[in-house]
């Protein structure tokens, strides 16, 4: 029971964060083709006030529930080493935690990456974890 409940603020949590992102590359980018780049900053800064305050928890909220539920299901490494499972479920785990630990260097650190700086990387991230999240119980 505790595990179906954590797994749906899980995914909750990564809709959130996925939506942003979704949204981010897929529309807001789309703002700077009528608008100039003074009034694009002011629309993007507007909207971004608010997503300050629910994203990054969002993110944080998705690592903490994702580390319970890699404990409950990750199991024993066999004699034969890890399981299709067990390996592409790692990938992911390390995925979400590389965003995890950026996104919070970032917002709460104030220490910006070096590369890949815009919301390119994560959105790609997101979109190779929810395929491993799917084909990793093939
Ligand atoms: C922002 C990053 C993340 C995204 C977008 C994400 C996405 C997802 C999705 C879509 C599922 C649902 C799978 C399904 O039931 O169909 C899931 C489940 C899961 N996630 Fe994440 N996740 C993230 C971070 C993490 C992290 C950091 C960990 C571990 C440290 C993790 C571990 C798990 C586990 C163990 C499951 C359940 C697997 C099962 O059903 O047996 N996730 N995740």
């Amino acid at each position: 029971m505790i595990f179906i409940i954590v797994k749906t603020i899980h995914l909750f949590a990564v809709f959130i964060y996925g939506g942003f992102l979704i949204t981010d590359n897929l529309f807001l980018n789309k703002i700077k083709r009528s608008f100039n780049e003074e009034e694009h900053t002011k629309i993007r800064e507007s909207f971004m006030m608010y997503v300050r305050k629910v994203v990054p928890p969002s993110l944080l909220v998705a690592v903490a529930t994702g580390l319970y539920l890699i404990s409950q299901v990750f199991g024993e490494i066999g004699e034969d080493g890890l399981t299709t499972f067990q390996t592409l479920l790692s990938i992911k785990a390390f995925l979400g935690i590389w965003l995890g630990i950026r996104g919070f260097n970032q917002v709460y650190l104030k220490i910006q990456p070096l590369v890949f700086k815009s919301h390119i990387l994560p959105f790609a991230f997101v979109i190779t974890i929810i395929f491993l999240s799917q084909f990793m119980h093939i």
